[in-house]
């Protein structure tokens, strides 16, 4: 399973990429917002920090305007996966971009039903929202499951992006489905590393080496 990052705060993914563990970044426009800086500073940066896929999300909600940004983006860097929202007019640019060898992201989905549209207009990645599931009482890694069966059954080559991570279980619910992706905030990506035993350990294991003559 990949790990991407779901963040555009450059000092977190400077930080957290340096573990060794981070395959990609994945942003939006809430996350490009919260960091006060601009696009083309941040995103110039991420390709520095992360030599993986990064999803950059279009603002257009037409066809037309959605396939412009996409191709405009593609020319930034050979990483970046344009992210595309799930709806009709996402569907067709999808179409078109997939044609054009532009990579996609689609973003923003809720139901095994939209992940199936989105693979047979050739998204490279769908990014099922869990946490936002989770929160209107919806059990939001059930379509994981769902949409990583129906792949298999038919040989989607589209990759599933586990978002909208709120806590650790998540990530571990979606490596156990199979998920390619989970794309992770950096506070739960603190605390998977993080196991008070582990804590205890070291610290008695120093203690104990004080006691060792010299
Ligand atoms: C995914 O690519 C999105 O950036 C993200 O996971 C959204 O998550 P949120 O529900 O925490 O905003």
């Amino acid at each position: 399973m990949k790990i991407f990052l779901d963040t555009a705060d450059l000092d977190e993914i400077r930080e957290l990429a340096s573990w060794g563990v981070i395959d990609g970044v994945t942003t939006n426009p809430t996350l490009i917002a919260r960091t006060g800086k601009s696009f083309k500073e941040i995103v110039d940066e991420i390709f520095k920090l992360v030599d993986g896929p990064i999803s950059l999300e279009v603002i257009s909600t037409d066809a037309e305007g959605m396939i412009k940004e996409a191709r405009d983006l593609a020319k930034i860097h050979k990483n970046v996966v344009v992210k595309i929202p799930m709806t009709s007019e996402g569907l067709k640019a999808v179409k078109r971009l997939s044609k054009e060898g532009v990579k996609t992201n689609v973003t923003l989905v809720f139901s095994a039903n939209q992940a199936i549209l989105a693979a047979k207009a050739g998204a490279t990645y769908v990014s099922p929202f869990i946490g936002r599931l989770d929160d209107i009482g919806n059990e939001g890694m059930k379509i994981v499951e769902e949409i990583v069966q129906i792949f298999r059954n038919y040989d989607f080559k589209t990759k599933v992006i586990v978002s909208s991570v709120r806590h650790p279980i998540h990530v571990i619910q979606a490596a156990k489905i199979g998920a390619d992706v989970v794309t992770i905030p950096p506070a739960v990506l603190r605390k998977m590393v993080k196991h008070p035993l582990t804590d205890i350990g070291i610290e008695r294991f120093l203690e104990d080496w004080k006691k060792v003559p010299k």
